[in-house]
């Protein structure tokens, strides 16, 4: 579709916008279109699921403007970090990698170098950058992406650029989209977070909650749906808080069901959801709509509410118990997975002991642990330590070795079930093989060395029985039905 709002008194300046982006974008195009052959253009994506969809869009943009995408920065002409600010080994990583572009440049000085996302809207970040890697030429932060056509299109005359302004608000649909592989999209319904929970980051790079409307999500799940797409990932950091803000928004629950009403699509998922924010409403939804998968990620951060409250995280031990108890009751086969923080300020071993106590008492499926990471900013940055570096660690140990138990256990009662998998394609390791995920979102390595190659690749984003003959820690193994 092309816009025309420039001129237009009564077009929003949304609206405006994209037109101006538009305009942007087809000037790359015309100097790309000069080049004996399609630049390449690699994007590497650091973080969260948020940032994987905006790596789609910035594909999706870079493919419209005439580059070539790539799979490396090895002979690229214009590489992409959308960076991740979370936690501090993220960011340094990006610092070495951006380090060995360097020397790429130098080999090849035209090569465009940018970075951008998260870690970019820190403005001691931005400020490095700035001072002590010279050779990086565009730098823009989370609130500038739909401003990658202009951006980019002021680099590629020549001038370093660097947009890194705090300005999160409306929100800006429109850009194309290079979406991953089928059978899986994901779709945000909200961007940010209002909950400064007080170890993290994100509400100071992504700015408050802001919901898309439910006519946008819909329009895209509707493409999604008729370009093949079987499965939909709903993201948003507190994608309960859905709708806040928005005159006449449906709830998160309502949006659900809204989404499982779109045909073609036949499996439903979503993250992130805020305990204190699960609602029964939701619970119910997620038990009577077939196509909501049994999956629920809710980050649980500590066992102890001591920790809890110095968290911000506003409920107790106890309201969070509740909750799991409530979501069992009303889907007695939901997958169950958690973030942990260990050695957070204050933290002391009494505190972890609840932490280890509480993964004792829900038994997830799978966690995700973090050792904390002081981000400059934020209260926990001022709080102080209890525990030593080693300490933390040594507890940290004991808690992947406690869950990986739990989670070989929780694996080892599939043997002998069938499971609905719906397949993802063929497996990168064994070519006998093809994965898909059953609908708790498990791993499941399905052996066929009687299909062809040809007859795998068909099965793609088709649900097939498998019947489960192998648990591992973080998979399950099994044939067809
Ligand atoms: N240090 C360690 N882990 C963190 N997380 C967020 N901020 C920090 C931090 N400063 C973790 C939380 C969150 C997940 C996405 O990252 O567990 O749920
Ligand atoms: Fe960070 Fe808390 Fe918001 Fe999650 S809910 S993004 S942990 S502030």
């Amino acid at each position: 579709m092309i816009m025309n709002g420039q001129n237009d008194p009564t077009a929003s300046a949304e609206s405006r916008e994209l037109q101006k982006q538009i305009d942007y974008a087809a000037r790359v195009r015309e100097l790309n279109s000069k080049k004996r052959t399609p630049p390449a253009a690699f994007v590497e994506t650091y973080g969260c699921q948020q940032n994987v969809s905006d790596s789609e869009k910035l594909s999706g943009m870079l493919r419209d403007m005439g580059f070539r995408l790539c799979g490396s920065a090895d002979g690229a002409d214009l590489v992409i970090f959308n960076t991740c600010a979370v936690r501090e080994n993220a960011e340094l990583k990006v610092f070495g990698n951006l380090g060995a572009l360097k020397h790429k440049k130098r080999k090849n000085p035209d090569m465009l170098i940018g970075v951008c996302g998260c870690m970019m809207q820190q403005e001691h970040i931005a400020k490095t950058i700035e001072k002590k890697y010279k050779h990086v030429d565009i730098v823009f932060g989370t609130h500038a992406l739909y401003r990658f056509p202009q951006i980019l299109c002021e680099a590629m005359s020549g001038r370093t650029v660097f947009d890194v302004k705090d300005e999160a608000g409306a929100i800006h649909e429109g850009a194309p989209t290079e979406r991953g592989a089928k059978p899986l999209a994901k779709v945000p319904v909200m961007y940010g977070c209002n909950n400064f929970c007080t170890y993290c980051i994100v509400p100071y790079v992504r700015g408050r909650e802001r919901s898309r409307t439910p006519e946008n999500i819909l329009a895209e799940v509707r493409e999604i749906a008729d370009d093949g797409y079987k499965e939909v990932m709903l993201l948003g950091q507190n994608v309960n808080s859905y709708g806040a803000g928005l005159d006449g928004a449906p709830s998160f629950a309502q949006l659900l069901r809204m989404v499982c009403g779109v045909s073609g699509i036949e499996r439903v998922r979503f993250m992130t959801s805020h305990p204190k924010d699960l609602s029964d409403e939701l619970i119910r939804a997620m038990a009577e709509e077939k196509k909501i998968c049994a999956q629920l990620h809710l980050p649980v951060q500590s066992g102890s509410d001591r920790v809890l409250k110095a968290m911000n995280r506003k409920y107790t031990r106890a309201e969070y118990l509740e909750k799991v108890r409530r979501i069992r009751e009303a889907v007695p086969d939901i997958v169950l997975t958690t973030d942990i923080i260990v050695g957070f300020p204050t933290e002391t071993n009494e505190d972890f002991a609840d932490t280890m106590s509480l993964l004792k008492e829900v038994e997830y499926d799978m966690i995700f642990s973090f050792i904390y990471s002081k981000r400059v900013g934020t209260p926990a940055a001022e709080m102080p330590d209890c525990l030593t570096d080693e300490e933390k660690h040594r507890n940290f140990d004991e808690m992947l070795k406690l869950q990986n138990g739990i989670s070989k256990r929780k694996n080892l009662k599939y043997i002998g079930t069938t499971q609905a998998v719906l397949i993802e394609g063929l497996s990168k390791t064994n070519a006998e093989t093809i994965t898909g995920r059953t609908e708790g979102g498990k791993i499941v390595n399905i052996m066929c060395p009687e299909l062809t190659q040809t007859q795998k690749t068909a099965m793609c984003g088709i649900i097939r029985d498998v019947l489960i003959t192998g648990a591992q820690t973080w998979s399950l193994s099994g044939k067809l039905k």
